[in-house]
């Protein structure tokens, strides 16, 4: 669960509008209280699709409409990534209103995100285009005390080959994006951000995260970047990018950690 600062800092109404020229594009759709209680109460969709007021059910089938029939949603902090397999195609797509009650009502992430609330922050969908995303194209930066100290690919362990080759050009590229677009403006000195990224164009964020315990670091372990938080920090040095570096056939990310020495001592 979220503590309160994170939920504010890291809710997308926040962050969205002073990112959004390099961020997915996104439209914020504040919730009634009756909808955001319906879900709390654990209600099936066509529950939720009923108790929704008509302006609401009118704005949501607009903007669904105007991403072409095709979007992805979230509410401010998490995509519902559990209910995939409730989804046409293991596929998160929203082609209406019925995919997105459905996807909010039936995943357990969502779900925890709206019980835990006993704040002031109003509750947000965000949708999004659907985009195809390769995943090799999407990274985790791990920053602490204001440095770019990690960049993790998010498919781990998985084993693409221009990794090698690309490496420096990956580490340059989200290292500048960092200082010029992110360093100074984000409101926490130690975070995760997720971006994707293809060439030629500039990354883009996905999203801003907390860094914890719980925290999805994939290639690193919160064991080796917890230290680094109660250390002062270098100005000048380079992330590390750590990725497989061979192609291992299938192994658990601990035998991938194991395999990798600890990179910060
Ligand atoms: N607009 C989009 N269209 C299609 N797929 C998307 C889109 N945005 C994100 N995804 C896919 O969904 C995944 C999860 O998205 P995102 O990182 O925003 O969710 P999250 O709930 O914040 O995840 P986490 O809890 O790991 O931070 C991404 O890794 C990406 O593959
Ligand atoms: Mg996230």
């Amino acid at each position: 669960m979220l503590e309160l600062q994170d939920l504010k800092d890291f809710s997308i109404h926040r962050w969205y509008e002073p990112f959004k020229h390099i961020a997915l594009q996104t439209v914020l759709l504040e919730l009634p209280e009756v909808v955001v209680d319906k879900l709390k109460s654990d209600d099936s969709d066509t529950d939720v699709a009923e108790v929704c007021p008509v302006e609401f059910m009118g704005a949501l089938k607009n903007v669904i409409n105007n991403l072409d029939n095709n979007a992805f949603v979230k509410n401010n902090w998490h995509a519902p990534m559990d209910a995939k397999m409730f989804s046409f195609g293991n596929e998160l797509k929203v082609t209406n209103v019925n995919d997105l009650f459905l996807y909010l009502t039936t995943s357990n992430i969502i779900a925890e995100d709206f019980s835990s609330q006993q704040s002031s922050i109003p509750f947000y969908l965000a949708l999004k285009p659907w985009k195809s995303i390769h995943p090799a194209s999407e990274f985790r930066c791990i920053v602490i005390n204001n440095v770019l100290r990690g960049i993790t690919p998010r498919d781990w362990p998985t084993y693409y080959a221009h990794f090698k080759d690309e490496g420096p050009l990956i580490i340059d590229t989200l290292t500048n994006f960092f200082k010029e677009n992110i360093l100074g403006r984000f409101p926490r000195k130690h975070y995760i951000f997720d971006v994707i990224m293809s060439y030629p164009d500039q990354p883009s964020i996905v999203d801003f995260g907390p860094i914890n315990s719980k925290t999805n670091l994939y290639a690193f372990s919160w064991r080796e970047i917890s230290p680094l938080i109660n250390k002062d920090s270098p100005e000048e040095v380079a992330p590390i990018f750590r990725y497989l570096d061979s192609d291992i056939g299938i192994m658990t990310k601990a035998d991938a950690i194991y395999k990798i020495a600890n990179a910060f001592t």
